[in-house]
């Protein structure tokens, strides 16, 4: 059994369905502090099996303990985690208790139940403003520009430190570039409960009228266009990694660290041009200053996860902003099912098939501007 903290958060519910369509049990541990137990219904529906389910928190380690004498736990995907930039500049502390002392805490749990194999939820923002592009995993780590990146750095750092010190321990470290899309069907998705921090859930707001318009922080980067280029990788590209991932420590121990990008970069004004083509919709936009902290360009150089784990992302663009539009047209209020079917009295799971059922037919592209009604 394979335990997924965060499971039922943006990225986590993916890696879900696609440990379960494995043949894997997962058993998920989340706080939803910022996801919503919906999600793992809609999980089950898509992978046709159904996950074990505890609502708690990584900090909590007598339920840790009790998770891991109960449960028949072999490997632990840990993506828990707190991930706005922004917030971590204001709150810090919070970072610091929830990514790196739940990340501590969850380690000292696996030691004392001899449970060694742990993949982490890390992110390209630890290598700070690093110059080298593609960058590859054996780029210097830079200063990260903000907490949420040294809370990141530093929970990457215990998990290496106690790999190198016991050799029992097989420890991978994935550093995500920039993850969008949704899964196809359009029952997951990223359901931002805040005002969002990243362009694309941005521009889907822009789009369905949430937001006025996008602003472009910067047109006079050393960039083609002047706007600052991003590796985005499809989520489920993404999840696909992890299982490869698992695989290769199930066979490998020590610490192990793969970028997860698609090794091409694009610019804002390219995604939004890619946007718009694909929905049909006009996205107003508003140049402003840069923004402190923000970097002109990164991508990946996914060459070792190519090479060691035989894994590269092969959807392309296009596939992860059509897969993100259904999402946010048959979601425009996130997991509020409620608020999609405000007469339903069915049970959950039964309006989750329904949903799967007539995935295709909410989904209209190049339709209308209100995402409302793609789903009356
Ligand atoms: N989304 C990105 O762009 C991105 C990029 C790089 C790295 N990451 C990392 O990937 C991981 C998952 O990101 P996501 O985009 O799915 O975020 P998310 O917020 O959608 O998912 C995180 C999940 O963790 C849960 N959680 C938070 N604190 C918890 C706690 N103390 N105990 C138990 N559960 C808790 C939340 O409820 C949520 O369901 C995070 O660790 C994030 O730092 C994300």
């Amino acid at each position: 059994m394979i335990l997924v903290t965060g499971g039922v958060g943006y990225i986590g519910a993916h890696i879900c369905v696609e440990l379960l369509s494995d043949g894997n049990d997962v058993l998920i541990l989340d706080n939803l502090c910022n996801s919503s137990r919906i999600t793992v219904e809609r999980i089950t529906v898509l992978a046709g099996a159904r996950p074990s389910f505890i609502e708690g928190d990584v900090r909590n380690r007598p339920l840790l303990e009790r998770i891991f004498t109960d449960y028949p736990i072999d490997a632990v995907v840990h993506c828990a985690g707190l991930k706005a930039v922004g917030e971590s500049v204001r709150e810090p502390l919070r970072y610091f208790e929830t990514n790196v002392s739940g990340s501590v805490n969850l380690c000292q749990a696996m030691a004392d139940a001899g449970v060694h194999t742990l993949l982490f939820s890390s992110s390209a923002t630890v290598y700070g403003e690093c110059v080298q592009m593609p960058i590859d995993e054996s780029c210097v780590l830079g200063q990260p520009t903000n907490p949420y990146g040294h809370s990141k750095l530093m929970a990457e750092n215990v998990m290496g430190s106690i790999a190198r010190s016991d050799p029992r321990w097989s420890v991978g470290l994935l550093r995500y570039f920039n993850p969008i899309g949704a899964h196809p069907s359009g029952l997951l998705g990223e359901a931002p409960t805040t005002a969002p921090n990243n362009l694309l859930p941005y521009l889907l707001q822009v789009a369905t009228g949430q937001q006025k318009e996008l602003s472009i922080f910067g047109d006079d980067y050393p960039t083609p266009d002047g706007t600052g280029v991003r590796d985005y990788i499809h989520v489920m590209d993404l999840a696909g990694g992890h299982l490869k991932a698992l695989d290769y420590l199930q066979r490998n121990s020590g610490v192990h660290t793969w970028n997860l990008g698609t090794g091409r970069g694009y610019s804002v004004l390219e995604m939004v041009n890619a946007f718009e083509r694909v929905s049909g919709m006009n996205i107003p936009l508003k140049t402003t200053p840069r923004r402190n902290g923000d970097i002109a360009q990164c991508w990946a150089d996914p060459g070792k996860a190519a090479r060691e784990l035989s894994w590269c992302a092969t959807r392309n663009l296009d596939e992860m902003l059509r897969d993100a539009w259904r999402w946010q047209c048959q979601n425009p209020h996130g997991y509020e099912v409620d608020n999609l079917y405000p007469n339903t009295s069915e049970p959950e799971d039964v309006t989750m098939i329904r949903l799967v059922r007539s995935a295709d037919a909410l989904f209209r592209p190049n339709t209308t501007r209100d995402a409302n009604k793609t789903i009356t």
